[in-house]
């Protein structure tokens, strides 16, 4: 397979070749051919020459010490990487529901489609600009990001480039890292409206900001947060420790409360020997997890407790698939932000909605009601985390960038074309010279798509019917209502008998 793959995606390069027989070559060429060796070995090969394997290399960091050193080597990008995409499954199947949600974040554009000044007005935010043409990607880069936010969406775009080669049509998007929206709704209405089209990672109810996955799902270096796919076996199999009875009864948090005063309000459901709230909360101290190796934040070690409370932070949470994977019911404190799949999910078949302003009451009740009724608590416990481990698994996470890009793509009123001062970027160059730090590596070798894939995107589901969205929402809406009723109920029978 693996040769295949190699093969297929660079058969016949000089330059491997050149990296093999380079151990003899004087030192300066070393030190070049060396980190190429390395990117090739680590590109083609996964780790499995040895004189490259991480139990031989003892410290990545000297590794790319070294690439650095060598700054005269210039990646460059392969000219023979496939361009069509032959899959032979052609059994199809439609996508999972919430990709109806690509139709409604792309309607502002729908009737009169994007142009080119629209797409200049989004520029004032945006980190970077990103551009398709030919199947090949360029990148005009506008702003530092935050951490490797945007280093990692890149990654995860080439990915997508390699998983349908050829599939993607030509595009240029805008695309802005920080976690907040910024293109109000209500600034861009009527029939002259000409929103800009920028891409992020959330938006809102108020906002126009086109959702994008963001870039944890190939990792998240910083917090030692493997990519998607890994994380995923790991919860997998911790969930299958502790079964769902035999979990700790109570709802449980850990994080950083500091980023929001709704998560610090929060603190104050902790048990307490005046007040049980059934909930037990940990704050999370990156700092000293960072400095202790991060060894008590293994996300597959977090699946103990019956119940799992998610709360949005700053803006959306990166938190929420790893908490609502667990087989746990989630209790899902009341959110203002989405990201891209929260939205096909539904209170009380996924997730159990708990009140924004009366935490702790809705919690309490909560909990007593999950541990009355236990099949009920871990049936809505299962499906949230069916939902989180089949239609977000890797494979649909690709699928909806693919429908979302296209979809866009069609709207596009101008041709894109490569900007001047735009350079070509490629997994070579992301994972290059110019990339510090071990997890960087690790988590991009971890995420690498190694072969095309074997079949086609699914297909996206048609845009809601006016009404049947409505009906959707109403639906949704009646049972976060109905979970409210029984909690004023409850409280007041309780309270009556005080
Ligand atoms: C919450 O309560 C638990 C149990 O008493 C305790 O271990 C934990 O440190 C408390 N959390 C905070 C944030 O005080
Ligand atoms: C984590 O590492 C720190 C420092 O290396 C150590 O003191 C602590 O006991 C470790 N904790 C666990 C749970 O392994
Ligand atoms: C939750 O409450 C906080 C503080 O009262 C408020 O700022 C926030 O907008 C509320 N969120 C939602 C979703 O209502
Ligand atoms: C749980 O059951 C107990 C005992 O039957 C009852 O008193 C309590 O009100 C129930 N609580 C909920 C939330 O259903």
């Amino acid at each position: 397979m693996k040769k295949t793959y190699l093969k297929h995606f660079y058969g016949g390069s000089n330059q491997q070749k050149l990296c093999m027989f380079s151990k003899k070559a004087k030192v300066t060429c070393l030190v070049a051919t060396f980190c190429a060796f390395a990117v090739w070995t680590y590109i083609f090969a996964g780790v499995s020459f040895p004189f490259i394997h991480k139990d031989r290399l003892q410290n990545q960091e000297d590794f790319l010490l070294k690439c650095i050193q060598g700054k005269s080597f210039k990646q460059k990008c392969p000219r023979d990487n496939p361009t069509t995409h032959n899959p032979t499954n052609l059994n199809n199947h439609v996508c999972p529901s919430y990709f109806r949600w690509i139709h409604e974040d792309l309607k502002p554009w729908r009737e009169k489609g994007i142009t080119r000044n629209m797409l200049k007005k989004a520029k004032k935010t945006a980190h970077f600009k990103l551009v398709i043409v030919d199947g090949k990607m360029y990148v005009e880069k506008y702003r530092k990001s935050i951490q490797t936010r945007d280093v990692f969406t890149l990654w995860g775009i080439l990915q997508l480039l390699r998983l349908y080669p050829g599939k993607l049509p030509d595009l240029e998007l805008m695309f802005d890292c920080e976690d907040k929206p910024v293109v109000p709704l209500d600034k861009f209405q009527g029939p002259n409206a000409s929103p800009p089209p920028l891409f992020r990672y959330c938006s809102d109810q108020w906002s126009l900001d086109i959702v994008f996955p963001d870039w944890s799902f190939w990792g998240w270096a910083e917090t030692n947060i493997k990519p998607w796919n890994n994380i995923l076996k790991d919860i997998k199999e911790g969930n299958k420790k502790t079964k769902w009875k035999d979990r700790v009864p109570y709802a449980y948090w850990k994080g950083n409360p500091y980023v929001a005063p709704t998560r610090q309000n929060l603190l104050q459901c902790n048990v307490t020997l005046e007040n049980d709230w059934n909930t037990l909360i940990y704050i999370q101290d990156w700092i000293q997890e960072s400095n202790q190796g991060f060894n008590k934040s293994n996300l597959g070690d977090q699946c103990t407790h019956r119940y799992k409370i998610y709360i949005e932070g700053w803006a959306w949470s990166v938190s929420e698939k790893y908490i609502m994977a667990c087989d746990s019911m989630t209790l899902y404190v009341k959110s203002n932000y989405h990201d891209f799949f929260i939205r096909g999910m539904v209170p009380l078949q996924h997730y159990w909605p708990i009140r924004n302003n009366s935490k702790c009451t809705s919690l309490k009740f909560a909990v007593e009601w999950g541990n009355n009724h236990t099949h009920k608590a871990q049936s809505i416990g299962e499906a949230g985390s069916k939902f989180i481990q089949e239609d977000l698994d890797m494979k649909n996470v690709y699928n909806y960038m693919f429908h979302l890009l296209n979809e866009y793509a069609k709207l596009l009123k101008f041709k894109p074309t490569i900007p001047r001062g735009a350079v070509e970027i490629c997994p070579e160059k992301l994972m290059a010279c110019d990339v510090i730090g071990g997890n960087k590596m690790r988590f991009m070798e971890e995420s690498m798509v190694k072969v095309p894939s074997d079949s086609n995107p699914c297909t996206i589901p048609p845009p809601y019917e006016p009404l049947a969205l409505e009906e959707f929402l109403g639906r949704k809406a009646n049972s976060v209502m109905q979970v409210e009723i029984w909690e004023d109920e409850y409280w007041q029978s309780k309270n009556k008998g005080q």
